[in-house]
């Protein structure tokens, strides 16, 4: 299974610029994690720093036992080999086929034979769905058969945690969809711990077992979907939902005045946009049948058992329904996993500037 990275009080600036302060969260071993966030609140400043590229300059970054901000040059590099990374282009070598690329980290860090690597990298492109255009080079192809290529990039030297930023960015709803089920579909395979950084909503509300905001440089929450998408926390509802109304605006800082003037069109029969009308936990994807069961779901929601109480009644009320739902599907529930008190965290880090968390009360 894929490890655990447990980040603690992390703050980064650049010059005098904060752009986040605090940040608590632990993406919980091998199940899927979503961060998300308005344009320009640093998320991919956050997976940057996750690999080691960026270093923030307070708190922690436990990865495997190790805290990258404090350990050598050469174990940040062992480290480092844990990690499959899709940056948000791709990152292809433009004079390369596909083959190359995907070929390149195994030519690079192993030893391997030409035919060994030959098998990894028609393995990756078929679980990616590129089989047959290895031959292509990356200008030939479409966005989205990029991505998948850089995908299948990430994936060779079999990664414990991959971090994938922005994997929707350029691409229709339906092939987002589409990488959104290679992800599943990758998890439910190599029970990886993976971070998709997105401010897709589709893609937040059906894919990642745990989701994170991150607003106005706070990291405002972060824990299993059910409580995310139950939650009455004014950021969460609004950037859930994808509505002008609460307090994320067009630029981010929004005032009071402004706040009262959408109320008022609201009030008066404008639509705020969005998808309001799908509120609550909207079923998650499954893994492609034929994959082996997600192994994340069950112990996601075992988590979710244990902190529920914490919780306010309505949201209590949504979650039953929906562990009642989706909890035939587990295969008998018979698997095999500790838990333990540091994975029930549910942040209700962002008290504050100009509105109230209501959704929990005390923990
Ligand atoms: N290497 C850098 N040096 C200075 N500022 C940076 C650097 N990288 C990102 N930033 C700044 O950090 C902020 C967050 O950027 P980013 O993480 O790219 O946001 P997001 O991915 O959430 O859209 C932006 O204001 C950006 O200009
Ligand atoms: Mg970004």
């Amino acid at each position: 299974m894929g490890v655990e990275v447990s980040v603690e009080g992390l703050t980064k600036s650049f010059g005098s610029q904060r752009i986040w302060q605090d940040v608590t969260l632990t993406l919980p071993a091998g199940e899927v994690s979503a961060l998300l966030g308005p344009s320009g609140t640093g998320k991919s400043v956050f997976l940057k720093s996750l690999i080691g590229l960026l270093r923030p300059e307070q708190g922690s970054i436990v990865i495997d036992g190790t805290n990258i901000l404090e350990c050598s040059s050469k174990e940040l590099y062992e480290i480092r080999k844990l990690f499959g990374v899709l940056f948000q282009d791709g990152a292809l070598f433009g004079s390369m086929n596909l083959f190359d690329n995907v070929a390149f980290p195994l030519r690079e860090h192993t030893k391997k034979s030409e035919s060994e690597v030959r098998k990894i990298v028609m393995e990756k492109m078929e679980l990616v769905g590129l089989l047959g255009a290895e031959d292509k080079l990356p200008g030939e192809i479409s966005g989205g058969m990029r991505k998948r290529a850089g995908l299948a990039r990430a994936l060779v030297l079999d990664p414990q945690i991959i971090l994938v930023d922005e994997p929707d960015s350029g691409l229709d709803p339906v092939r987002t969809t589409y990488i959104s089920q290679t992800l599943i579909d990758i998890n439910a395979e190599i029970d990886a711990t993976i971070l998709i950084v997105s401010h897709n909503i589709n893609l937040a509300r059906t894919v990642p077992d745990n989701i994170g905001m991150l607003f106005r440089r706070h990291l405002v929450m972060f824990g299993p979907r059910e409580v995310l998408l139950t939650s009455e926390e004014p950021v969460v509802k609004q950037f859930l939902n994808g509505t002008m109304i609460g307090p994320i605006g067009m630029s981010e800082e929004k005032d009071e005045a402004t706040m009262a003037q959408e109320q008022a069109m609201v009030d008066a029969g404008h639509h705020a946009g969005g998808v309001d009308d799908v509120e609550g936990i909207v079923p998650q994807m499954k893994a492609t049948p034929g994959m082996p069961f997600r192994q994340a779901v069950a112990r996601r929601q075992e988590r979710v058992r244990h902190i529920m109480h914490t919780l306010p009644e309505n949201a209590q009320i949504a979650i039953q329904e929906s562990l009642d739902e989706t909890s035939g599907g587990n295969g008998g529930g018979g698997y095999d996993y500790a838990y333990s008190q540091e994975d029930t965290q549910v942040i209700p880090a962002y008290r504050g500037e100009g509105y109230e968390n209501t959704t929990h009360g005390q923990g």
